[in-house]
C-alpha cells in the first residue's frame, strides 16, 4: 500500500471511515484529522471495546501513534475533554501523541444554541443539522468572527472576540437568557481547561513537513462524505466543510504532493441522516431491512438513518472529485440476505437520460433513479477472509463498482470489527 493515504467518504457519511483509518492505521506512523468537528461520529471495534470517536482521529486507539487535529477542524474545547476522559478510562493515553493546531476555530456553546435557533427557523425546510455548532462555527471563521485555540492564551483578546461577535448579532443575543450565550461562564468554563490544552497546541503544518521528510507514513482522516462537501455536495443540505481531498491540504497546511493515494470509503449501499434529495431511497420493508440489518442509527445523534441502494452516479461525482485510485468496500455482509440487489447506474431527469450528476446537484431531488438488478448471493459473507473466497454473486458485485468507477478496491469489510476485513 502507498505511505501517505487520504481516507474520505463517497457518500452522505457513515460509509465506516472510522473502521477504515484504525485498519490502516496500524501501516501508518502519524494520523491527522482535517476537517469538520463533533458531527462526525467515527466507531471503531477493537479488542472486544466499541469506541465513538468524533474529534479525535481515529489512529488513537493504536497506542504508539502520533495523531493530529489540523487548523480545518472546528473544535469543541468541552467536548474534546470528554472525549479525552472516555478514551483514558480505557486505558488509552493521549499525552504526549495528541497535538491540535493552534489555529483551530473553537466550537463554543453560543454556536451549538444559533445552531439549534437557525433549524427552528427554518421550520419545516430544517438541515436536520446535528446541533453541534458546525455551520454557525465555520460561518464565525469565514467572517473572521472565530476564536482560535491559540486565543485562549491572550485572555483580553478572547473576551473581547466573543463580545464584539454577540453584539454584532443581536438577533440572538440581545434577549438571550440561554446559559450558552453567558460569556463569562463560557470564558471561566474556558480559562478552566486552557492549561490542559496548551502542551497539545502545535503547529501542524511544521509537524507534518518534519515527518514527511523523516519518511514516516500518514494517514489522513476524513469526516463526512463527497455528497455532503459544502462546494461539492447537495448545497444548501450539506455540511459547511470541504469534505473532499482538497480539504486535506488546507485543513492541514500540507502540499499536494505529501499525498501518494486517495482511498474512498464506499458503503455497500447507500445511507443519509437529516435532509436533503437522496435518488436512491428506499421507504419501503426493504429500506427498514437495510435499517436493521445495518444497524443504521447516528453515532453522534442516534438518529435512525435513511437507507436506499448503491448510487453509482453519486459515486462517479465523489470519485472524480477526489481523485479516487481505490475504494474500500464496507458492510457487504448486510447485503447478505437480499435477494435481489439493485443498483443505480444512471438518472433520469424529465425524460432525459444522465450518466453524471446534474449541474446544480439540488436538482437531486427531482431525479430518477435507473437500476440495473443483481442477483444476491443468500450466504454470510463475514467470516470470509480472501477475496476469491467470497460467493461468486458478491464478487460479481464488487467487481461492478470497481469497473464503472475505473478504481481498485483495496479492501472490502464484512463486518464491524477488525478481523471482519478482507484485504484485496
Ligand atoms: P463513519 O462515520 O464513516 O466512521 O461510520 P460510522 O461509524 O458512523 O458508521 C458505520 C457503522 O457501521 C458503525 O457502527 C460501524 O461499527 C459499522 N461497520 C463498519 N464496517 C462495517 C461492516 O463491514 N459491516 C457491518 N455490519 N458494520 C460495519
Ligand atoms: P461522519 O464523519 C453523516 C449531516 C447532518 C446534516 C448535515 C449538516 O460520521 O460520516 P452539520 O451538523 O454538519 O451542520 O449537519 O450533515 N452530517 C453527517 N451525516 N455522517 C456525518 O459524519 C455527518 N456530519 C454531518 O446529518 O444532514
Ligand atoms: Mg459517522
Amino acid at each position: 500500500m502507498e505511505k501517505n493515504i487520504v481516507v474520505v467518504g463517497c457518500q452522505w457519511g457513515d460509509e465506516g471511515k472510522g473502521k477504515v483509518v484504525d485498519l490502516l492505521a496500524e501501516k501508518a506512523d502519524v494520523i491527522a484529522r482535517f476537517q469538520g468537528g463533533a458531527n462526525a461520529g467515527h466507531t471503531i471495534h477493537a479488542g472486544g471495546k466499541k469506541f465513538i470517536l468524533h474529534l479525535i482521529p481515529s489512529g488513537i486507539i493504536h497506542r504508539e501513534k502520533i495523531c493530529y487535529v489540523g487548523n480545518g477542524v472546528v473544535l469543541d474545547p468541552f467536548g474534546l475533554m470528554d472525549e479525552l476522559e472516555v478514551l483514558h478510562a480505557e486505558g488509552i493515553d493521549t499525552e504526549g501523541r495528541l497535538f491540535i493546531s493552534s489555529a483551530t476555530n473553537l466550537v463554543l456553546p453560543y454556536h451549538k444554541m444559533i445552531d439549534s435557533l437557525d433549524e427552528k427557523k427554518r421550520g419545516g425546510n430544517g438541515l436536520g443539522t446535528t446541533l453541534r455548532g458546525i455551520g454557525p462555527a465555520y460561518r464565525a471563521k469565514v467572517g473572521r468572527f472565530g476564536v482560535r485555540l491559540c486565543d485562549l492564551y491572550t485572555p483580553e483578546k478572547l473576551k473581547e472576540r466573543m463580545s464584539v461577535y454577540m453584539e454584532m448579532r443581536p438577533e440572538y443575543f440581545s434577549d438571550s437568557r440561554d446559559e450558552r450565550a453567558d460569556i463569562d461562564k463560557i470564558y471561566d468554563d474556558l480559562m478552566a481547561i486552557a492549561p490542559k490544552l496548551k502542551s497539545r497546541m502545535t503547529n501542524v503544518s511544521i509537524e507534518l513537513l518534519k515527518h514527511y521528510k523523516n519518511g514516516k507514513s500518514i494517514l489522513f482522516e476524513g469526516a463526512q462524505g463527497a455528497m455532503l462537501d459544502v462546494d461539492l455536495g447537495t448545497y444548501p443540505f450539506s455540511t459547511s466543510s470541504n469534505t473532499t481531498v482538497g480539504g486535506a491540504l488546507t485543513g492541514l497546511g500540507i502540499g499536494p504532493k505529501m499525498i501518494d493515494l486517495v482511498v474512498g470509503v464506499v458503503k455497500a449501499y447507500t445511507t443519509r441522516v437529516g435532509s436533503g434529495p437522496f435518488p436512491t431511497e428506499l421507504s419501503d420493508d426493504l429500506g427498514l431491512k437495510l435499517r436493521e440489518d445495518g444497524g443504521e442509527f447516528g453515532a453522534t445523534t442516534g438518529r435512525p438513518r435513511r437507507t436506499g441502494w448503491l448510487d453509482l452516479v453519486a459515486l462517479r461525482h465523489a470519485c472524480r472529485v477526489n481523485g479516487v485510485e481505490k475504494i474500500a468496500v464496507t458492510k457487504l455482509d448486510v447485503l447478505d440476505d437480499f435477494e435481489k440487489i439493485n443498483v443505480c447506474v444512471g438518472y433520469k431527469l424529465r425524460g432525459e437520460k444522465l450518466s453524471e450528476v446534474p449541474l446544480d446537484l439540488s436538482q437531486l431531488w427531482d431525479v430518477e433513479p435507473v437500476y440495473r438488478e443483481f442477483e444476491g448471493w443468500m450466504s454470510p459473507t463475514s467470516h470470509i477472509n480472501k477475496f476469491d473466497a467470497l460467493p461468486e454473486n458478491a464478487k460479481t458485485y464488487l467487481g461492478l463498482i470497481a469497473d464503472d468507477l475505473g478504481v481498485g478496491i483495496c479492501l472490502v469489510s464484512t463486518g464491524a470489527r477488525r478481523e471482519e476485513t478482507i484485504v484485496v
